[in-house]
């Protein structure tokens, strides 16, 4: 099982093939040792349906180069082609799977489908740290059918991550991106662990709202305010702080050729929506990070692809690249900035994971980490 969920551009080419890099040495070694490789993977959230800008495809030739060598494609990750497939698959030869969740079952964790995934196969190895959170088919159901052991990728993620638990403080966590729902609730068992936790990106907007600002047309998730308002409060009895921006660069529709102004919550109104952290936020955040000892950094701070509302997602990675404190960066935007950048090396560790790393810095057991049979 590999993560091989990347970005793509809308001519389905791959814009960041970090995941598929770092699984080389795993794959590279299994070759090596003889083995016959077949690798599943999932892209995107198909829900059960196949859908063409989903196709793993573009993943088997970016592999093929990596490697240095063919790499066989099924166009379906179970049924009779695909067996057949794996039965000829000769040691030393590769083959990738369709996307896993162009099947619910996937998902559902179907022992049928983990069934049928494994037909021909004699073991298996996890090397999908970014999808260890979840406990579906190819990442449980084929654990409890088959030896499976972590590979050689997860196995990184897992020791350094483990080790950042007990990490040096002060301690602050910054949290973006846009996937409100899945990181509310992560920020309230941060806030356990962190003396800090500033907010950005989407989020902010949810959080600014909900202590009723009109936030004009910015992303928000309004069915949170209350559990963004609860949070607010519990942060100030424990004596953390979360901190949220004080000002944003906006645009009046969302493209790269809007209009641009600096505002402050009060004076949002139609069109304008947050697209980035403003200027105040950035010196404010960028202040708070000079103290601390350790960091992680989940999420950008805006809309980094396009230019105009860039400036708060580099100008955090590169505060947090010039800290002298153990630096944590998660999540495949987060990762992919640090690398256009060219300053991977200046941080403790890059995860290929988004929520498998907060949620692992949250002190959670993985369920694909669980099911191991070489787990420690
Ligand atoms: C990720 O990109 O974080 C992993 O590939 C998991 O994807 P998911 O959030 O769609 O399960």
């Amino acid at each position: 099982r590999v993560d091989y969920n990347v970005p793509c551009d809308k001519d389905g080419h791959i814009t960041d093939d970090r995941r598929i890099r770092s699984t080389l040495p795993t794959i590279r070694y299994l070759l090596k040792e003889g083995a016959a490789v077949v690798l599943a993977s999932h892209m995107g959230r198909p829900k059960g349906e196949r859908k063409l800008e989903l196709s793993l495809r573009p993943a088997a030739e970016r592999l093929s180069e990596l490697l240095n060598q063919p790499v066989q494609f099924a166009d379906d990750c179970i049924g009779s082609e695909t067996a057949a497939m794996k039965k000829a698959l000769q040691p030393g030869q590769v083959l990738l799977l369709e996307n896993l969740r162009f099947h619910k079952e996937e998902e559902k964790n179907d022992p049928d489908f983990a069934k049928a995934l494994v037909e021909g196969c004699t073991a298996a190895v996890n090397d999908a740290f970014g999808v260890s959170h979840r406990a579906h088919a190819s990442v449980v159901g084929v654990g409890k059918l088959l030896p499976m052991v972590s590979g050689l990728l997860l196995k990184k993620e897992i020791d350094f991550l483990d080790g950042v638990i007990e990490n040096p403080k002060p301690f602050a966590a910054i949290i973006g991106g846009a996937k409100i729902s899945d990181k509310i609730q992560v920020i309230a068992n941060l806030m356990e662990k962190a003396d800090v936790i500033m907010i950005g990106g989407g989020m902010a907007n949810t959080f600014v709202a909900a202590e009723g600002y009109d936030m004009g047309r910015s992303l928000q998730d309004k069915d949170r305010f209350e559990l963004a308002r609860n949070l607010m409060k519990k942060a100030k009895e424990m004596g953390s702080d979360i901190i949220l921006p004080v000002d944003f660069m906006a645009g009046d529709a969302f493209s790269e050729k809007a209009n641009t102004k600096v505002l402050e919550a009060k004076d949002f109104s139609d069109p304008w929506m947050a697209l980035d952290i403003g200027p105040k936020t950035i010196r404010l955040y960028v202040e708070t990070l000079r103290r601390m000892k350790s960091v992680v950094w989940n999420g950008p701070m805006g809309v980094f692809e396009m230019k105009p509302f860039a400036t708060g997602t580099f100008a955090i990675a590169e505060a947090i690249a010039n800290l002298d404190a153990t630096t944590v960066i998660g999540g495949g935007e987060s990762a992919s900035v640090v690398d256009q950048m060219g300053i991977e090396d200046k941080f403790s560790h890059v995860s290929t994971g988004g929520g498998a790393s907060l949620e692992m810095l949250e002190g959670m057991v993985l369920p694909g980490v669980a099911v191991l049979a070489d787990k420690e």
